[in-house]
């Protein structure tokens, strides 16, 4: 099957109340992790790409890397830009093979940021790739630009149609509380998410796909062998995975995923790093490492995002 766009894969989990994986992929291990575990429960799959992964490991790798998962698995999947900042990275990826594309203009003005949009949706467009935009700022780090907690400005709901009349966006990631990184909260803070605008949204935008960055739970398990083994991730806090299935089952189809897999190939390697200190083949400490990818992306998939079952 060759790569889809997110258009089915979104109107299916509208009307099915479920929500698909956006996960970050970087390398090899982590593409074979993630769509092994897509394969044994037939889950639709979004991969995704930033900026930082096209630098590390080269976009035809990883456009070949991802034809590859296609070939193995069979599943419907779509090949995302996470974060595009501005036109000209859009055009290459959707030149060069991307089905899907992220414009992040969030951190323009509303007017620069429809701008912006609409141009990369009208390219996009004529070639039949989607776009995501983005409305409403993040906390937490995301790519170079760091913004506060404090100054964390959540999406504002009465913005929303015209934002999406204007650009004609495909569908529309929101600010609702969650952040980049795996540190979402200060330590006694009480978890939250702000529903109430997820809810407004929604109403506003009927049968419109919204997408959640920044929504890794931070699984404690992983943090704990982590720090088990020299590492040192004190107060690494995540989204509880209740709000995320809350929000799947809500306008949410879309939950982007990166830091919980970093922590899960992290924590295999420094496991085995530890138990095993003269070993230098990378393919041995690797193995556990995508084990773990899988093992989390399961779990994921079948309890999270409720999307098991939906190829
Ligand atoms: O939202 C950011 C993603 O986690 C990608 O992170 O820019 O370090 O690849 P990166
Ligand atoms: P996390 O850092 O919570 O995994 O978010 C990833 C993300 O939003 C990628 O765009
Ligand atoms: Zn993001």
């Amino acid at each position: 099957m060759p790569l889809v766009t997110t258009t089915e894969m979104f109107k299916k989990a509208y009307e099915g109340g479920y929500a698909i994986g956006a996960f970050n992929v970087n390398n090899m291990e982590i593409i074979q992790g993630i769509t092994e575990a897509a394969k044994e429960v037939q889950a639709p799959l979004i991969l995704q790409v930033s900026a930082g992964a096209r630098k590390y490991a080269k976009h035809a790798y990883l456009v070949h890397l991802v034809q590859a998962a296609l070939e193995d698995t069979n599943l419907p999947i779509a090949l995302h830009l996470d974060h595009g900042a501005d036109f000209e990275t859009c055009k290459s990826c959707i030149d060069g093979g991307f089905t899907s594309v992220m414009i992040d203009g969030s951190h323009h003005s509303f007017k620069d940021n429809i701008e912006l949009t609409k141009r990369v949706v009208e390219y996009a467009h004529s070639k039949g790739v989607v776009v995501e935009g983005e409305l409403g700022q993040l906390a937490g780090i995301e790519d170079d630009v760091n913004v506060s907690a404090e100054n964390a400005s959540y999406t504002q709901p009465e913005q929303v149609e015209e934002f999406v009349k204007s650009t004609g966006v495909d569908s529309l990631a929101i600010a609702i509380g969650t952040s980049h990184g795996a540190f979402k909260f200060k330590p006694g803070q009480n978890p939250k998410l702000r529903f109430d605008i997820l809810k407004e949204v929604e109403k506003r935008l009927p049968n419109f796909p919204i997408v959640l960055h920044g929504a890794s739970s931070v699984i404690p398990e992983y943090v704990e062998i982590i720090n088990k083994n020299g590492g040192n991730l004190a107060d690494a806090i995540g989204i509880p995975e209740d709000m995320l299935r809350e929000a799947a089952k809500m306008a949410v189809c879309k939950i982007n995923i990166d830091s919980d897999l970093r922590l899960a190939l992290t924590a295999g390697i420094r496991e085995y790093m530890f138990a095993n200190p003269s070993h230098f083949d990378p393919r041995q400490y690797l193995s556990p490492a995508r084990a773990n990818i899988k093992d989390l992306v399961k779990n994921k998939l079948v309890h999270v995002l409720g999307c098991n079952g939906k190829a």
